[in-house]
């Protein structure tokens, strides 16, 4: 219904942004699925500590070995970046470690970032 009101070019924004409702809560159910890696903290398991992972450039935790791949990429971790590595991982960035195959459901994907934004 909130849609019928947006115009065209405002929702081909949004799609630009990959914007879809971002439900932090769900997105907090939904990383049961990154917790075997990842603690929503600073402590690093297979996978880095995600705490103030959005905004960070990629691979820049100072106390976790990143691949080349995620090391070398010089992507920013916002909404779109984000998106398309949580998609699936090993075709944005070929060569990564996260051995994670891939949410190709685009809310959740938005729910898990909304989420990520929450853990400062
Ligand atoms: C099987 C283990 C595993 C799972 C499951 C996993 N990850 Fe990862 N993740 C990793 C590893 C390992 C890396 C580092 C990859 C590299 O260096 O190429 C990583 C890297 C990342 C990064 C980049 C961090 C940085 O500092 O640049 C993000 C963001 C991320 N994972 C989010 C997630 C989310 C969200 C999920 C769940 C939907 C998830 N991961 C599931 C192991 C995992």
């Amino acid at each position: 219904m909130f849609l019928r009101c947006l115009s065209v070019p405002t929702l081909a924004m949004l799609a630009v942004a990959g914007a879809q409702t971002q439900d932090a809560a769900a997105g907090g159910m939904a990383f049961q699925q990154c917790a075997e890696c990842h603690s929503p903290g600073e402590s690093n398991g297979a996978g880095p500590g995600l705490k103030g992972v959005v905004g960070r450039r990629a691979g820049t935790k100072a106390d976790f070995v990143y691949s080349p791949a995620l090391a070398k990429s010089e992507l920013v971790w916002n909404d779109i970046a984000l998106d398309n590595f949580l998609a699936n991982p090993q075709k944005a960035l070929p060569g990564t470690t996260m051995q994670y195959p891939g949410d190709d459901d685009p809310k959740e994907r938005a729910d898990l970032v909304a989420y990520l934004k929450t853990l400062k």
